[in-house]
């Protein structure tokens, strides 16, 4: 396994690889991630993981400051998974280069996550096309969990390059909790109201009736859920794919 942390050098390894699976982390490795790498190794001849916090896709800074990081483990597991090529760049390598054109999300999609984390999703497309240049991999793979990411790389990017984009099944740990980096930073206790959520989700999920409005039983759900966790909810929708 190959662990690179400069464009330059990156360019020996892979500019003559016709076939790059290309797997975007921001690290905190999980089983999400490994699934994500078993897809590529499926159907890439060479598997590339970056690992980059990317600064500009949180609009808190706290939020970036508290982001778990945890390298040694991370390549642990990757030379486990038999990965080829890590690339670790720095912000500096990432960001060298000015952007022309501003990233701007149609208004249209300035719906769910996107109305409540400003930048987020500017921030990601831009990292993501950056990468995409400097890789230009046959294949990048993202996780269902972040449904609004892969739609938006998918509307923006799909057919503009010719890296296809693969979405790869959400993986859930024996609680029902969507396996995220983020988990690391709940309790016991948060973890578990964590669960108690996602297993009222996938029940009331199987009982939607498309036919007729949710919005009462929706309205319910999130009040049930106020009340009882006394947590703040943004938002709580159904949305058509
Ligand atoms: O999904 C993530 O971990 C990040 O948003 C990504 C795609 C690696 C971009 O920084």
């Amino acid at each position: 396994m190959k662990i690179i942390k400069k464009i330059n050098q990156l360019n020996k390894y892979i500019s003559n690889v016709s076939n790059v699976g290309f797997v975007p982390t921001m690290g905190g490795l999980h089983k999400g991630h490994i699934s994500l790498i078993k897809k590529s190794k499926k159907m890439a001849g060479k598997t590339l993981v970056s690992i980059f916090v990317n600064p500009t896709q949180f609009d808190k800074k706290k939020d970036f400051l508290i982001y778990p990081r945890c390298l040694k483990k991370d390549l642990v597991k990757l030379k486990k998974a038999k990965v080829d090529f890590v690339f670790i760049p720095s912000a500096n390598e990432i960001y060298f280069k000015k952007r022309k054109r501003k990233i701007v999300i149609n208004k249209k999609y300035k719906i769910l996550c996107s109305k409540f984390r400003k930048g987020h999703f500017e921030g990601v497309l831009d990292v993501v096309e950056r990468f995409i240049k400097i890789i230009n991999p046959k294949f990048i793979f993202f996780g269902e969990k972040d449904y609004q990411q892969f739609f938006l790389i998918k509307k923006y990017f799909s057919g503009k390059f010719k890296t296809k984009i693969i979405l790869c099944k959400t993986i859930r740990d024996k609680n029902k909790i969507a396996l995220s980096t983020r988990n690391q930073l709940l309790n016991k206790n948060q973890m578990q109201i964590a669960s108690n959520i996602s297993k009222k989700f996938i029940i009331f999920k199987n009982q939607i009736d498309y036919k007729i409005s949710n919005s009462n039983k929706l309205n319910q759900i999130k009040y049930f859920l106020i009340n009882k966790y006394k947590i703040k909810i943004d938002y709580l929708e159904i949305i058509d794919k």
